[in-house]
């Protein structure tokens, strides 16, 4: 990995590191025939991940389309993703005749709705089982990464180790529960038409813009408590996350199995908060008490098939402290890590 810099200025840098593929991607993308279609490309991650698809092409001296498909609800997306040499098409995947989507032998599917769904379930759910159901035969004959979520599992004790990919799905909330059913009819498409795939539980992605580091550093900003009875998370910079997402293709199987992704260590929320607070140069105030139990994901099989994630936690650290204090722009969308009733 290139030596990382101590601080990210501003957006046009954030973008560039968020898009420098690893030696594996580049390598990995080598390897592919197009397109690349991403699904739901409009939303946090997409943009990012498709630029980092088209830049580790470049880096192979090959000529890899990347799809990027979505709504495009924000128009600037789009035109960010054209500017990038990204292939753009708009398209509502609930209703709209998927005919018309390019065929493809690779496939990420990245579409989700987890903000206000206590206000909108019905909605949250729609998108979560009816999209997949026409995603899986639309691209029956595909390898297929499926975005899922660390959400699917119930807490589990913080000195468990996390849970296993095996474990028993059963966690609180609708949307949690809306994952799971992705997840399954993701599963019940592989079974049916043989569709090799994976589906990716990530846990948190942290960019500047937003993530659980950005949460916390906020909160310090504002001079806000830190509650520290979720006292424990995991997550991931989200370019590692998306570069690992590409490279999830490389282990599809038939039929779907999931695959935990974040990053290797078991974060204390106080710790995380102090480390912040000190780089912000800000005073500290934590309220509660940690609880027995947290939402956290064990990564043997992440490390053993994908390798561990490349950039280390105090760079980022390093980077969202600077980036808040500094008044960079975030996209006011908090990941509520702290929800322990299910109620997102
Ligand atoms: N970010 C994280 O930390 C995190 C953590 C755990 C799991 N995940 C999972 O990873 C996936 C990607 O994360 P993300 O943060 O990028 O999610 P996101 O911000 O919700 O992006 C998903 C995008 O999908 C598009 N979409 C929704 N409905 C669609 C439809 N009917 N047709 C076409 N496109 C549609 C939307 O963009 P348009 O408005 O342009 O259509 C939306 O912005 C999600 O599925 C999420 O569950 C993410």
């Amino acid at each position: 990995m290139p030596s990382l810099p101590a601080t990210i200025p501003d957006e046009a840098a954030l973008d560039d590191w968020m898009s420098r593929p690893s030696d594996a991607l580049t390598s990995f993308v080598a390897t592919l025939r197009g397109p690349l279609v991403v699904l739901g490309a409009g939303g946090k991650m997409g943009p990012s991940l498709c630029a980092l698809a088209r830049r580790a092409a470049d880096a192979a001296g090959h000529d890899l389309e990347v799809v990027a498909v979505s709504r495009f609800s924000d128009p600037d997306v789009r035109r960010w993703l054209d500017a990038r040499g990204v292939r753009t098409q708009a398209c509502d995947l609930m209703t709209d005749d998927l005919g018309a989507l390019p065929d493809a032998e690779n496939v990420l599917y990245l579409v989700g709705l987890k903000f206000g769904t206590q206000q909108a379930p019905a909605q949250t759910w729609a998108v979560n089982t009816l999209v997949p159901a026409r995603v899986t035969e639309r691209y029956a004959g595909a390898r297929v990464v499926a975005l899922s979520s660390g959400n699917v599992y119930p807490f589990v004790p913080v000195a468990s180790g996390g849970s296993l990919e095996d474990d028993p799905l059963t966690p609180l909330g609708e949307y949690p529960n809306a994952c799971v059913a992705r997840e399954r009819l993701f599963q019940y498409g592989s079974q049916t038409h043989g569709t090799p795939g994976v589906l990716v539980r990530l846990n948190y992605a942290t960019d500047l813009r937003y993530g659980v580091l950005v949460d916390l550093a906020q909160q310090i900003a504002a001079g806000r408590p830190i509650d520290v009875t979720m006292g424990y998370l995991n997550c991931i910079w989200q370019r590692d996350a998306n570069d690992a997402v590409v490279r999830a293709l490389e282990v599809a199987e038939t039929p779907m199995r999931p695959l935990n992704l974040t990053g290797i260590e078991r974060l204390s929320v106080r710790r995380l908060a102090e480390a912040l607070a000190e780089r912000m140069g800000r005073d500290l105030e934590v309220v509660g008490q940690e609880a027995p139990t947290a939402l956290l994901s064990n990564v043997s099989r992440m490390v053993e098939t994908l390798g561990a994630p490349e950039t280390p936690l105090d760079t980022v650290l390093d980077w969202t402290a600077a980036w808040v204090a500094g008044g960079g722009p975030t996209l006011g969308k908090p990941t509520r890590f702290e929800v322990r009733d299910g109620h997102y």
